[in-house]
């Protein structure tokens, strides 16, 4: 991939565009072991090496992080007045990170923030049908009728019921504890096909996103670089 020099530092989010190009112009960045002087400079980044007052550099097109989402803070890249989970990311280089999806603000657990845009676009899209798994703590028992109408599709108010989803029941002496495998992602759809229901949802978390399982090593909070093995399983399974 040839990229402008100016470009290929400014992603790695090592100053902003002007400041970088000040950098190169003070002479601190070499290709190849050489000097250059042109932020117009055209590099490949998969190849070449560049380095900065001596520092070698590795440039990344893609990063992927798991982050266990605490409550309270919005699944946003910007927001002028609370903390967002990118605010969460100590360990980041790249400046166009996003969440891929939003959890509510109160909701907790696995968000995968990335840059990698069409593996975004295809884990959301509509018609790919990918299962994300949530644990949820109600205000009342959940029972057989339950699981039937999740099954059955619920109306929640939308133009279409909702699809078939799983609702289990994993410790019959603690009904109010669940679990629901969903294939959509509407706008507060866990708490809304319960709210059909009569039961509110005081707690929820999100367990999984496809191939991609939280970390439960993670606590509230913290985040983690994917392995390889995560990129490649969530990459295949969403083809
Ligand atoms: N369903 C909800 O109601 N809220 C979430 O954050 C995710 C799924």
């Amino acid at each position: 991939m040839r990229i402008r020099l100016d470009k290929y530092l400014a992603d790695l989010g090592i100053e902003s565009r002007s400041g970088v190009k000040s950098l190169i112009k003070k002479g601190l960045v070499r290709v190849n072991g050489t000097v250059q002087n042109r932020p117009d400079t055209k590099v490949d980044a998969g190849r070449d090496h560049i380095s900065l007052d001596g520092r070698e550099l590795v440039y990344r097109e893609y990063e992927y992080f798991m982050l266990n989402k605490p409550a309270g803070v919005v699944s946003a890249s910007h927001d002028s007045r609370n903390s967002t989970v990118l605010d969460l990311i100590a360990d980041k280089t790249r400046k166009d990170l996003f969440p891929v999806g939003r959890l509510d603000r109160d909701t907790v657990g696995l968000l995968l923030i990335t840059n990698d845009g069409p593996l975004a676009h295809s884990l959301l899209a509509p018609g790919r049908h990918v299962e994300k798994v949530y644990q949820a703590l109600l205000d009342g028992a959940a029972d057989g009728t339950d699981q039937d109408a999740f099954r059955e599709g619920i109306d929640i108010g939308d133009d279409a019921p909702t699809r078939p989803a799983v609702l289990e029941i994993p410790d019959v002496t603690r009904p109010e504890e669940v679990r629901v495998r969903l294939q959509e992602g509407r706008y507060h759809q866990i708490k809304r096909m319960f709210a059909a229901r009569g039961k509110q949802v005081l707690w929820l978390k999100r367990l999984s996103m496809g191939a991609l399982v939280l970390d439960e090593s993670l606590g509230e909070g913290e985040s983690r670089r994917l392995t390889g093995e995560e990129i490649k399983s969530l990459k295949e399974s969403d083809r």
